[in-house]
């Protein structure tokens, strides 16, 4: 489900406790210079993490907006123009925009983990 395999993460990064993030909303976690956005989509039992920065107008915007689905595909919707962003695979579901960089994301002990490649 998610952009890269399991098989090449190189390092599952503890972002945060599970209760730091809101039910059905996201948050800004920073590692290394990258700002990710991270959802706790608890309405399907689901987490996500994707890049922050939205490639329309270049916004750190994408952790603030609305997530839903589109077909059952899960989605984040960009709070200032509404481009949508499939969680898995961070195609632009409703425009010709650039493919946003998807993370697999882990929850263990509490805490919530994003997987790098780098
Ligand atoms: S800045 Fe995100 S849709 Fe325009």
């Amino acid at each position: 489900m998610n952009a890269i395999a399991n098989s090449e993460i190189k390092i599952w990064y503890k972002a945060a406790r599970e209760e730091d993030f809101p039910q059905n909303g996201g948050a800004c976690v920073k590692y290394k210079n990258i700002q990710v956005a991270v959802f706790n989509f608890s309405r399907r039992n689901e987490w996500y993490a994707c890049q922050n920065l939205c490639p329309h107008k270049m916004q750190m915007a994408l952790s603030r907006g609305m997530i839903g689905t589109l077909n059952d595909e899960p989605k984040v919707a960009c709070p200032f123009h509404k481009k949508n962003f499939s969680l898995r695979s961070g195609e632009c579901l409703n425009a010709e925009e650039e493919k946003i960089s998807t993370y697999p994301v882990k929850v263990e002990g509490g805490f919530v983990y994003i997987g790098f490649s780098f």
